[in-house]
Formats: structure tokens, C-alpha cells, sequence
């Protein structure tokens, strides 16, 4: 059965000091909630991987991920962090593909299944991000776009491997902009990428592949995105750096 998961994307947001709190924060008021078939994954800044991913060992309940990695091994590239050092701090995810990594640090497609290989080889589970924008939206042309970005980005693994990642539908239009999908918009989004994956790898895979949604997702639409069939949790980023607001969506799946 696929898991729900709900992550929080901090972005570039959090001193220090601040990321630490607020992941204790969230540490212990996850502690004494049932998980059951959820996870719970916060990607932080890379300055905090290490120390947060202390403070989560002994309590099972959190997972941490990284936000991007550099596609390299190794060597002379200054200021990237590669898939091992990330794996080293404890981290067990990274979000790949991010619609501000394609738009602001041109992450093509191609680079994109690169970070792929470089994450699956040193055992960090992608959070694969596809999504269209608003002018794509209102083409109607979502859907190739949607096809495109899963079939270059993905597609050159085996089933094997494809079961390690996780997949985040996340509609550029609806990101930090408060214009949340409806359940009914992404719902048709998260089917349609379902039956893609079932006539790639089969529909076994595809059933147990965690499809979330991103984009503006809050305390007060969570509910409504997650009881969607094809919906299993959400990429959360402006609402994951309140602890309250973050454990709200996460009790979406306790209620
Ligand atoms: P948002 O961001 O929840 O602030 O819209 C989601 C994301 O970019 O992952």
C-alpha cells in the first residue's frame, strides 16, 4: 500500500537557530500523534541536515530531506553539495526538480534525471516535482507537459529503482501565490499521472507510488486535496514553517 506523506519544503528560509527550534518544534508534537501509514519528511537548508537529522533519531516519526543536489560525485565544484554528503548527515530524501530550480538555476529535464541517478545511487529517495505553468494551464497543454517532465526526468529507470521515488504534482501558478488548485483540478492531474506511470511500469508500481500535491496547500484546503483517491499528501512549503500550521496538514491523515 503507498504511503502518505506529508513534507515540509522550508526553502531558503530559517537561520540556524530558527531551524532548530522550529524542528523541534514539530519533533515533539508529531511525537504523540499516530503515524500509522504516514511519513513525515522536512527538507531543510543544507546548513541544518545534520543536526536536525540528530534530533529526529530514536523518534522514527520524521524524515529528513535535502532540497536539490549537485549531479556530480565529487571534486571541484565549489559551493554544491553532492548525494553522499547529503546521505552522510542522516537525510533520507531530496526534492528534485523544483519548479524554482528549473526556473531561477535552468535544472533541465535532462540535468534533472542526472540528480536522479546521483540520488538513487548513494540511497536518497527523490521527491520528483512536475508541474505546468500558468500560460501551459490555460493552453490546455498540461497534460504533454506533465508526460514530458515524467518521461525525461524518470522514465530511463527500471522498475526497481522507480520505486524509490516519490512524485509532487505541483502546478507552478499555485505555488506562494495562495491560487491553490481545486481537489477536482488536481485530482485530474494525480489520476493522469497514475495511469502514466501504470502503462510505463505496470499498474502494480503505479498503485504504490506516493503521488503529492504542492501549490499554496494550508490547514484549511488540506483535508479537501488529501481525500482525493489519486492525492497521498502534500509538498508544503509557506505552511510547513509554522509548527502548528504543519502538524494541522499532518493530522489530515489522523483525523
Ligand atoms: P507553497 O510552496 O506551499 O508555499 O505554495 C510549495 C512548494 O513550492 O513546494
Amino acid at each position: 500500500m503507498r504511503k502518505n506523506i506529508v513534507a515540509g519544503n522550508w526553502k531558503m528560509n530559517m537561520d540556524y537557530e530558527q531551524g532548530i527550534s522550529l524542528f523541534s518544534e514539530i519533533v515533539n508534537m508529531v511525537k504523540d500523534e499516530v503515524i500509522g501509514n504516514q511519513e513525515v519528511v522536512v527538507c531543510s537548508p543544507f546548513i541544518h541536515l545534520a543536526a536536525i537529522s540528530k534530533l529526529s533519531s530514536g523518534t522514527g516519526n520524521v524524515s529528513i530531506g535535502a532540497q536539490t543536489i549537485n549531479e556530480h560525485e565529487s571534486g571541484a565544484y565549489t559551493g554544491e553539495i553532492s548525494a553522499s554528503q547529503v546521505k552522510s548527515t542522516g537525510a533520507a530524501y531530496v526534492i528534485l526538480g523544483h519548479s524554482e530550480r528549473r526556473a531561477y538555476f535552468n535544472e533541465t529535464d535532462e540535468l534533472l534525471a542526472e540528480k536522479v541517478n546521483a540520488a538513487l545511487k548513494h540511497d536518497l529517495k527523490p521527491i520528483f516535482c512536475i508541474g505546468e505553468t500558468k500560460d501551459e494551464r490555460e493552453s490546455g497543454s498540461y497534460f504533454d507537459i506533465i508526460k514530458t517532465q515524467l518521461s525525461k526526468g524518470l522514465f530511463h529507470l527500471d522498475a526497481e529503482a522507480f520505486k524509490n521515488v516519490v512524485l509532487a504534482y505541483e502546478p507552478v501558478w499555485a505555488i506562494g501565490t495562495g491560487l491553490t488548485a481545486t481537489p477536482e483540478q488536481a485530482q485530474e492531474v494525480h489520476a493522469f499521472i497514475r495511469k502514466t506511470l501504470a502503462e510505463q511500469y505496470g499498474q502494480e508500481i503505479a498503485d504504490n507510488t506516493s503521488i503529492l500535491y504542492g501549490g499554496s496547500a494550508n490547514p484549511s484546503n488540506a483535508q479537501s486535496l488529501f481525500s482525493q483517491p489519486d492525492i497521498d499528501g502534500g509538498l508544503i512549503g509557506g505552511a510547513s514553517l509554522k509548527s502548528r500550521d504543519f502538524l494541522q496538514i499532518i493530522n489530515v491523515f489522523n483525523a
